[in-house]
């Protein structure tokens, strides 16, 4: 096999996404499938740092993921990461090192172009990736349940987050990032993108099938507060959430009122990737446990870069940041 790896784009984005389709759909038509990824190039991140690449041999698509151009913070520092996404080998192509293929060659570009390291998440056996150097971070899913206390919700101003919430989110993303040793270094843009992802989720999705909270607590015409919540079959996954109280008090307050306005009567599931110390006190951890996917991180080229092993209270990553 003479192969390349080329940008996948026009037909070969379109052999991509019926390929992917079956395994990744999330609920939504094919065609609205392809919107999805479009409309995420739009956005000012999606289209400076996230494409898709296939493996070709001649005209026929062997494998192909999406890349990512991540900058991660790890043990104090900035550092450009390859996130590898979607990593998928045509059936008839299964068994023969395609996908290895595929992420060598990614991996060696990445490198040249100045990424200090390579990062996945695992939905298949760790093992295969290990093949190839990567090792696992651990991150813990928690699930919350909320003291829903009488006499009402709490008095707080909550509404919609918008832009103008951008510079102080990201502010509370990094005072957050300060506690761990590995965390995304979220920009206003990434920021936006994180939340326009699962709108547009939602939005092409059948009606009903998910619903997007973005949410902000005010206090002096400031945001100190805000969640990303996303409904999905009974469940609450907290995607993304941060509060100037370390604590997480407002956090606490926000997800009372939430749920004061939830009409239900069965109570949803609230579960999400709090970092370490992010409980607020309004909660309690009814259950933790490995994320299902698995996290996983290499060098590119430098061996003596700061790698794992990390003990999960050291990494903040949210599902929202998840690639
Ligand atoms: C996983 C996948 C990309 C591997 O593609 P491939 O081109 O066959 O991979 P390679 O030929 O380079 O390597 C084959 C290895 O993949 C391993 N593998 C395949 N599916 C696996 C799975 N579900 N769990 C663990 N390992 C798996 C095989 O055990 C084999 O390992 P071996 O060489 O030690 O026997 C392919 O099976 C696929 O597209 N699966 C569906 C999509 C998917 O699950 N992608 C991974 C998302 S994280």
């Amino acid at each position: 096999m003479a192969l390349t790896v080329v940008p996948a784009v026009g037909p070969v984005l379109e052999r991509v996404l019926d390929d992917t389709f079956l395994l990744w759909h999330d609920g939504l038509t094919r065609e609205n499938y392809g919107r999805y990824w479009a409309a995420q190039r739009k956005t000012a991140w999606g289209a400076a740092h996230l494409d898709r690449v296939a493996l070709q041999d001649g005209p026929h698509t062997v494998a192909s993921a999406k890349r990512y151009d991540l900058s991660l913070r790890i043990d104090g520092r900035i550092r450009r990461v390859l996130g590898i996404g979607a990593v998928f080998t045509a059936p008839a192509y299964r068994g023969r090192g395609a996908a290895k293929e595929l992420l060598t060659r990614m991996m060696e570009t990445a490198e040249a172009e100045g990424h200090e390291f390579a990062a996945l998440f695992s939905e298949i056996a760790p093992s295969f990736y290990e093949q190839i150097d990567f090792v696992p971070v651990p991150l813990t899913e928690r699930r919350l349940e909320v003291d829903r206390k009488g006499g009402g919700p709490p008095a707080m101003l909550v509404r919609s987050g918008d832009d103008r919430d951008l510079p102080a989110i990201a502010e509370m993303s990094a005072a957050r990032a300060e506690g761990a040793r590995l965390s995304v270094a979220r920009s206003e843009d990434f920021i936006r993108f994180v939340v326009a992802r699962q709108r547009l989720l939602a939005g092409l999705g059948p009606p009903g099938l998910r619903d997007v909270e973005f949410l902000v607590a005010e206090e002096g015409h400031q945001a100190v507060a805000y969640v990303l919540s996303v409904a999905h079959r009974g469940r609450w996954t907290i995607e993304d959430a941060g509060d100037r109280d370390p604590a997480g008090a407002r956090l606490g307050a926000m997800l009372q009122v939430m749920l004061s306005r939830h009409p239900g009567e069965a109570l949803p599931e609230i579960r999400g990737w709090l970092p370490h110390g992010l409980v607020p006190p309004q909660t309690r951890v009814a259950a933790a446990a490995p994320t299902p996917e698995v996290l996983m991180i290499r060098p590119l080229r430098d061996r003596r870069l700061p790698l794992p092993p990390l003990s999960p209270e050291e990494v903040a990553f949210w599902q929202g940041d998840r690639f």
